[in-house]
């Protein structure tokens, strides 16, 4: 069985990261998106909250999601893990996209990181946009799920 990880902070998971996970399951025989913290990050989200609204957006039975604090090829080592798998947006993304799957690769070479191109219309999609845009009182309808979408403006609003 083919396992892949689709790795991220997900704060909150994007149309885009929704994207590449359903394609990713389209590929392999199991997906596991994976809530992870970002050292240079500081969430808005807890990771259970990230987590719970990632669950109300998954479609396809062969994506799992779970957490994991250490190093993520620690984690593809554990699950045997075939590949990991990101998203490519623009050519800004690649630097850091590709320090990381070099770091990942020489850390545990049995473990590929497979890229999957992002879609056009969520090329600039990210959630730190997501969060600025609410923040400043814009409209998220079109970059987030809406089984999502309420509990961003109320977190950006400080209702809960
Ligand atoms: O969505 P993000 O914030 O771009 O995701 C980055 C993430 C969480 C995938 C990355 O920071 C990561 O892999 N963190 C786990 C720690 C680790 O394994 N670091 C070494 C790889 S460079």
């Amino acid at each position: 069985m083919k396992i892949a990880i689709c790795p991220g902070s997900f704060d909150p998971v994007t149309l885009g990261h929704l994207d590449i996970i359903e394609r990713a399951a389209d590929i392999f025989d199991e997906v596991i998106v994976l809530v992870m913290s970002n050292v240079s990050k500081k969430p808005m989200f807890s990771t259970d909250e990230r987590i719970e609204l990632i669950k109300r957006c998954l479609k396809s039975d062969n994506v799992k999601v779970d957490t994991f604090d250490g190093l993520l090829v620690d984690y593809a080592k554990q699950k045997g893990a075939a590949a990991i798998v990101k998203g490519l947006r623009a050519m800004s993304d690649f630097d850091y996209e590709f320090q990381q799957a070099l770091t990942n690769k020489s850390l545990y070479p049995k473990c590929e990181t497979v890229f999957l191109t992002a879609k056009g219309e969520n090329m600039f999609l990210s959630s730190s946009m997501v969060k600025q845009v609410c923040a400043l009182g814009g409209d998220i309808d079109s970059f987030v799920p809406a089984a999502i979408a309420e509990d961003i403006y109320k977190r950006c609003k400080g209702d809960f």
